[in-house]
């Protein structure tokens, strides 16, 4: 059996964390990774276990993140699995487990689904990436939280020593039968 990777993303790093988790799963069984939005109907004979990972914007998971819970809940409830956020709030510490991480926290209280394991990883910031209104948004939000505002640069916050630990606690949770 492989596990399956499902992803959210808008800029890319939640992709780049599902590939780094990947790539670590893979030294216990297959896995593989799909962008959530080309997943309508993964083929579950495949997986015993699977991950959900998710970026926000504004405040908020992409629809489909729920829609897809929704759709498939029987499908989780019955693998191992579990659910990573990726957001900028994460970049402090403090703010970077699902019972700190507010975006986290919410989905986990409303969601059916209960992951056996989640973790919050912090995104990136790319500035020059971003058209102009979100680039003087996210500048504002950065001025307001003691962030970075120089709208020149890109900072990767991801600590990857945490990804490749959470791998390792996913892949090594007992398999549901
Ligand atoms: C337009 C925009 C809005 C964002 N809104 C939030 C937000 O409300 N809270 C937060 O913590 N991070 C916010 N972020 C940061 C993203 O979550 C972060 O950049 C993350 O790495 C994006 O992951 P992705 O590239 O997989 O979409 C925002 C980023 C952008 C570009």
């Amino acid at each position: 059996m492989k596990a399956l990777i499902l992803y959210s993303t808008r800029d890319g790093q939640t992709q780049k964390i599902a590939s780094a988790l990947a790539e670590t799963i893979r030294q216990q069984q297959p896995c593989d990774v799909l962008n959530i939005q080309d997943a309508a109907v993964p083929d579950w004979t495949q997986y015993d276990r699977v991950l959900i990972g998710a970026s926000i914007r504004y405040g908020h998971f992409q629809p489909v993140v729920e829609t897809f819970v929704k759709q498939h809940l029987p499908a989780l409830q019955q693998r191992t699995s579990g659910f990573f956020s990726v957001n900028l709030t994460a970049r402090k510490p403090e703010k970077r487990s699902p019972e700190t991480n507010a975006y986290t926290r919410k989905f986990l209280l409303q969601s059916p689904w209960q992951p056996d394991c989640c973790a919050v990883f912090a995104g990136a910031l790319y500035y020059p990436r971003y058209r102009w209104f979100d680039r003087v948004m996210i500048q504002l939000i950065m001025r307001m939280t003691g962030g970075e505002t120089d709208a020149t640069k890109e900072v990767e916050y991801t600590d990857w020593q945490q990804v490749s630990r959470f791998a390792h606690e996913f892949a090594q949770l007992p398999g549901k039968s």
